[in-house]
Parts: C-alpha cells; structure tokens; sequence
C-alpha cells in the first residue's frame, strides 16, 4: 500500500458494530446490527473508502497525477473523490450528468473547492460513459491520468469491499447493504463466510439488472444472495413522506443518522421485511451503514 494512503487510513476512527436495541426487534425475536462505515471518515465516509482504497493504491503506482470520475450532482463517489484527490495532492476531475445548474449543488459546491474540474455533459453523453470501465478505457485519456467508472465499480474495488466484512467479528446470518452499482455488494460476497445470505437493496427503480452486473463482478458466485428490488420509492434519490418519517423516528431512536438515498431505504425494508416475519426468529441480520450523509443536503 501507499504510504500516503496508509497515513491516511490512520486517521480513520474505528467502523463499530452497533446493535439496534428496539422492541419491535425483540418482538419477532431479531437481532439487528449495523457496522458504522459512515463513522471512518466525515468526508471520505461509507463504502467509499473501501471502494476506492485499491483503485487509489494503483493509480499511485503507475503515478498518475490526475484522477477523473463520473457522477451526479449530489454523488457521494464524486465528492469523497474530490477530498482525496485535494488530500493526496492529486488533480481531480468530474463528469456531472446533466446541465450546469444556474445554482451549483453543496456537494459540487465542496468539489470545486477542493479543485475537482467539473465538466457538465448530457444525459445521453453520460449513459455512454456508462462503457468504459478500465483505468485506462477513457477515449483520449493520458497516461497520467486515471479513469474510475461510475460509483468506483471497479474490479480493484471489491478488494477494499473484502475488508469490511473481514472486520466484523460476530457470527451472523445475514449481511445487507444497499445497491447502487451493486459494486459493494459483489465485494462482500465474495469476502463473506459461506453460510451466510447477503442481501441487497436496490436504490433505483428498474433495477432487474443490477444481478447480471453483480454477476459479472464476482469471483465466487456460489453463496446464497440476491437483490431486493421493490424498495426503491419512486425511483433513485426519490422519497416519500412515510420514508422520511421513518428515517426521523429511526434517527431519534437509535442516535443513527440516515440518509433517503442508500441507508434510509434498506433500514425501512428491512424492518417491513422483519415485520413480515421475512426472517426465521433467532437470526443475526448485519446491516452496512454505508455513509453517504452529505447527501442529506438534498432534503
Ligand atoms: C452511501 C452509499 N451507499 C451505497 C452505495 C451503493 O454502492 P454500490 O454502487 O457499490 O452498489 C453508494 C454508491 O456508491 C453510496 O453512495
């Protein structure tokens, strides 16, 4: 590893697990925990560390000095990307999906401040960006340059994803996490003990495909998982009042913030799932908090 990037892991705080003490859990006799992700870094938070820690390592190895990505205008990716990139003494620049807002957004607001280049193309420019996933797949890119699919879902990101399930060190049933990308997901699938059932949530509507990418992803397709599609509440990033009532009460209860993208959406499954009685009593359920807060500033 870098030792830039080791000196920068130091500075990290610990991922705790935190059990979620509810009634309603001791009623359907469920334990329900959440590894604190958010809590390693304020900026670089979640499963963006762990995405982006190898991606990093090998960008600094063939000594890349420009690190160029693509999001939206609220990405989390992005805006940990861009604090890294302002940390390590890298250049950074990002490709935002849409047109220029007469109003730039606090997320692409914190980029520009940490010298991320913004570039804004459209919707159709960026879905075929969506292609090119190599380091080096970027049409004209430099060889000083590094090129990071969308959400980091790259091979090398499955490797960071490794460790956070390695870290956890309890017995468990079951492992959730949200899904964008679904890159995360495969990560821990492939790091996680083979009686275990990972499930994820998907974040966007449509997301049938999200097992193919998933899929495609893996080194060790043969443990029991799969995708929830059904909770993602109109679409991605989109909310309800039920879901934002729920994030609050949640919040209030337990001292864990939420945010409506990611997290708030697989916490509301999971307790409709538990109310349900998805899962047999006496199960261990582990769920990701995958960071993501800065998002917040969208509500
Ligand atoms: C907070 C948060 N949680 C979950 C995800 C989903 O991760 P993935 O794209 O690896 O599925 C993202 C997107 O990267 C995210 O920002």
């Amino acid at each position: 590893m870098h030792p830039d990037l080791i000196n920068l892991e130091n500075t990290f705080q610990a991922s705790v697990l935190t059990k979620i003490d509810d009634p309603l859990l001791s009623e359907f006799s469920i334990e329900l925990w959440m590894k604190r992700d958010d809590l390693l870094h304020p900026i670089i938070s979640g499963n963006k560390w762990r995405k982006l820690k190898y991606c990093l390592n090998h960008a600094l190895s063939l000594n890349a000095d420009t690190l160029i990505s693509m999001g939206g205008a609220y990405s989390n990716h992005l805006h940990a990307l861009a604090y890294t990139g302002h940390l390590l003494g890298l250049k950074t620049q990002g490709i935002i999906r849409g047109e220029q807002p007469t109003v730039l957004t606090p997320t692409l607001v914190d980029m520009q401040n940490w010298g991320m280049k913004l570039t804004f193309v459209s919707r159709s420019e960026y879905s075929v960006l969506r292609q090119y996933k190599a380091p080096q797949a970027l049409p004209d890119i430099k060889p000083s340059e590094y090129w990071l699919p969308e959400g980091g879902a790259q091979l090398l990101a499955l490797k960071g994803v490794a460790e956070l399930v390695n870290e956890i060190d309890v017995s468990y049933d079951i492992l959730c996490v949200p899904c964008g990308t679904g890159t995360t997901l495969a990560g821990m699938i492939d790091a996680a003990p083979r009686q275990t059932k990972l499930l994820g949530f998907a974040a966007l509507k449509n997301a049938g495909f999200l097992t193919t990418d998933v899929n495609t992803l893996l080194a060790k397709p043969n443990i029991h998982w799969e995708i929830n599609v059904h909770y993602h509440f109109g679409g991605f990033a989109k909310t309800t009042e039920e879901l934002i009532r729920f994030m609050y009460h949640f919040e209030n209860k337990t001292g864990i913030l939420l945010e409506p993208v990611y997290t708030g959406k697989m916490m509301f499954a999971l307790y409709d799932l538990i109310k349900n009685n998805t899962f047999k009593p006496g199960q261990r359920i582990i769920a990701i908090h995958t960071g993501g807060l800065q998002g917040n500033r969208r509500l």
